[in-house]
């Protein structure tokens, strides 16, 4: 029998004995994994833990006051949050191409953190202490896909803090490498983080970049964020967010068709609606939302949204699509 609070005892004396009275750092991301993953090891060894943030620009609408406010809150965690959002904007300026997008997130999303532990380190060097360990908030699901687990193929190059210089190398702390979605979240709730953090969907590292099909840009990425705020907000009044794996809302920025608004003739970008149940990812159904609920989502996004004229609904289970667009 399954038990949150015995997961965490026996978490938390590993992570105890792994890390001794070193200092440890940990990237947050925004998701539910690496909050999890630091509020266990901030359990274990309180304030030798450092989090760093990297605001990449791609993240939902409030994700970003929900980590800088909301989860520093219920922790007591040291957090040390960097916006680096103009200067992602900056790299990715002209690029469509879904891998290269990765790419660039990736490489930037490391540098910037790179940056931050080099701080942290040498802060703390100043102090005759070591930061000599990084927290990673990876599950079991992820250790199968990159192929760790059972040599399954690497489909879509998920990004993590892997790729850090020689001099900066840190002893990896993965206390959730064993565990399921369901099982993280049932550890979040019961160490008290909010329900906003705990519920949150599956969002991919790369974020909004990889649901703008097409080159990203503010402009997009603000249509984009608003249509995808909309989305949330109706599916989570009809009490939906726990039977959804998780909901894509794509932007089809480089589609035009024609519409009609009041008077006017229109030529706008389709918005996808892309819900899906789901047990860890690795093979998905598109959710049967309920008429009405596609309905309020379409009215509301192309009432809001100036420049969509066009909602459209997913309708492929994976295989043989993936659950995201790019
Ligand atoms: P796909 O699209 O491959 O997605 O069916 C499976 C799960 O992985 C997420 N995903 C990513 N997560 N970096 C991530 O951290 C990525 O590049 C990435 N691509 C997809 C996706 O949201 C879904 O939960």
């Amino acid at each position: 029998h399954w038990d949150a609070s015995s997961i965490i005892e026996d978490q938390v004396a590993k992570i105890k004995a792994q890390i001794g009275n070193h200092q440890v750092i940990c990237g947050l991301s925004g998701g539910v994994d690496s909050a999890v993953a630091a509020a266990l090891v901030h359990k274990a060894v309180g304030d030798q833990l450092t989090c760093v943030f990297v605001d990449h620009g791609l993240l939902r609408k409030g994700e970003v006051e929900q980590v800088r406010k909301d989860f520093v809150q219920a922790t007591g965690i040291r957090l040390v949050a960097v916006d680096a959002s103009a200067d992602f904007l900056d790299a990715l300026a002209g690029v469509s191409e879904p891998e290269r997008k990765r790419k660039i997130i990736g490489e930037r999303f490391i540098r910037t953190f790179e940056r931050a532990a080099r701080d942290i380190v040498s802060k703390a060097g100043e102090q005759g202490e070591e930061v000599r360990f990084l927290v990673q908030g990876t599950l079991y699901p992820d250790v199968v896909e990159s192929g760790g687990g059972d040599g399954a193929a690497n489909i879509k190059s998920h990004h993590n803090v892997g790729g850090l210089p020689e001099d900066l190398k840190f002893e990896l702390v993965e206390p959730l490498r064993t565990l399921f979605k369901d099982e993280v979240r049932a550890i979040g709730t019961e160490l008290g983080l909010p329900d906003e953090i705990v519920w949150r969907q599956p969002f991919p590292g790369p974020g909004l970049g990889i649901r703008i099909i097409g080159a990203i840009t503010q402009e997009r990425l603000d249509l984009l964020r608003e249509a995808d705020s909309i989305a949330r907000e109706e599916l989570s009044k009809a009490g939906l967010d726990r039977d959804i794996w998780q909901c894509p809302v794509v932007l089809l920025a480089d589609v035009h068709s024609v519409g009609v608004q009041g008077d006017e003739r229109t030529y706008g970008s389709p918005i996808v609606l892309r819900p899906v149940s789901s047990e860890d990812a690795m093979t998905a159904d598109w959710s049967r939302v309920p008429y009405d609920v596609l309905s309020a989502i379409s009215t509301r996004i192309t009432n809001e949204c100036r420049g969509i004229n066009r909602v459209a609904l997913d309708v492929t289970s994976k295989p043989p699509a993936t659950i995201e667009w790019e």
